[in-house]
């Protein structure tokens, strides 16, 4: 996609051929920068303080941090020490673990000479996977988009509420949830999203509205507060947002506030889809309440991060010094309210049936 009018993935190769460079999400909408990882502790730096984030690119991020640790020592015990720092990263997203458990079981079966070019190898493998699904993602989704615009009058945009940061920055290309956007709008379609700001980090106002931007997609910002409103006013068409874990039962793990949302769509009368590529199903798990919902620090939510009017970067606070402050950094929406999921496969009702019938070599109880 578009970054700074230039075609780029979120992640990539350095010119130098080892090294990894990634867009610095950090320094989002304001500057364009790319942060340069060197070694897995830099990867594993980059997705603790989300420089990259985003389910699915922190999985491709691992996949190069476990390249940079084979390239460095190939030994068995850098590979359990260099995958042990970076699952201690994030909890909640699974892709993190499944690229993991994809690395650690092509390198064991490796000879100890090949294990970094094998490890290279699979790295950009899966992160040209993730550029597929994503555009799957985008042909399966763009159908639902026409058949809302074959209900609205000739000419009027089709209105997608969205919430966080699914496009293509989190990630290698694409983007889940945004996917369906940028193919109708390639298509000519019109259609607008509407950007939730997703408190407290405000990935939504800050990555949603930028990449929406780049590429050129009509977007209007709005507080998270403002969606029960939208919905309610038939202003939303339809409700997309990524996922960082659904269950085999379909139950949606998304960022903090997504469940909200799919409740008022509910009572509205507006579907809700999640956008769920293949690596962010946790097949080992029917139940959402183990899922560990990650906790973050109190700072993102009693501050706020800009640009002041001088153009300089700075943090405000906003809460009482002496008031506690409690950040989670995401929430379960239960299957029964989310009306399909949107896959690389296609598609299908979010229950351990409809996966299952996408995804027949997992079974229902795998
Ligand atoms: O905390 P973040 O910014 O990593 O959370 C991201 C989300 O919640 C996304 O919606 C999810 O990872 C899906 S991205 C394709």
């Amino acid at each position: 996609m578009r970054a700074g009018g230039v075609l780029t993935r979120s992640i990539r190769l350095a010119a130098d051929g080892w090294a990894v460079e990634a867009i610095d999400q950090t320094w989002l909408p304001h500057e364009l920068r790319f942060v340069r990882m060197e070694s897995v502790e830099d990867a594993a730096a980059a997705i603790r303080e989300m420089k990259v984030r985003g389910a699915p690119l922190i999985g491709a991020t691992a996949g190069y941090g476990m390249a940079l640790a084979m390239r460095r020592d190939p030994s068995a015990l850098s590979m359990a020490s260099a995958s042990e720092l970076l699952l201690l990263t994030r909890p909640t997203g699974v892709n993190l673990r499944w690229a993991l458990e994809e690395m650690t079981r092509l390198l064991v079966g490796s000879p100890l000479e090949e294990r970094a070019s094998s490890a290279y190898r699979r790295a950009e493998e899966i992160a040209d996977e993730d550029v597929q699904i994503c555009r799957a993602i985008g042909e399966h989704g763009v159908q639902l988009l026409q058949q809302a615009a074959a209900a609205r009058p000739v000419g009027e945009p089709v209105n997608v509420l969205t919430h966080c940061n699914a496009g293509w920055l989190a990630t290698v290309d694409w983007g889940t949830a945004l996917s369906p956007v940028y193919r109708a709008h390639d298509e000519g379609m019109p259609v607008h999203v509407w950007v939730s700001e997703t408190r407290p980090r405000n990935q939504g106002a800050a990555l949603t509205a930028w990449e929406l931007g780049e590429q050129g997609v009509s977007h209007t910002v709005v507080p998270d507060n403002a969606a029960g409103h939208l919905l309610r006013s038939g202003r939303v068409d339809l409700v997309i947002t990524g996922t960082d874990r659904t269950t085999a039962a379909g139950d949606v793990c998304n960022k903090i506030g997504t469940y909200l949302k799919a409740v008022a769509a509910r009572h509205c009368g507006v579907p809700f889809f999640a956008a769920v590529p293949g690596p962010s199903i946790d097949w080992t798990l029917a139940d959402p309440s183990a899922i560990p919902i990650e906790e973050r620090g109190a700072e993102e939510v009693a501050e706020v991060r800009g640009l002041n009017r001088s153009g300089n970067i700075e943090s405000v606070r906003i809460v009482p010094l002496a008031s506690p402050v409690a950040n989670f950094g995401f929430d379960i929406t239960p299957a029964s309210l989310v009306t399909a999921l949107i896959t690389e496969r296609g598609v299908c009702p979010a229950s351990a049936e409809g996966l299952a019938s996408l995804y027949p070599e997992h079974g229902q109880n795998d």
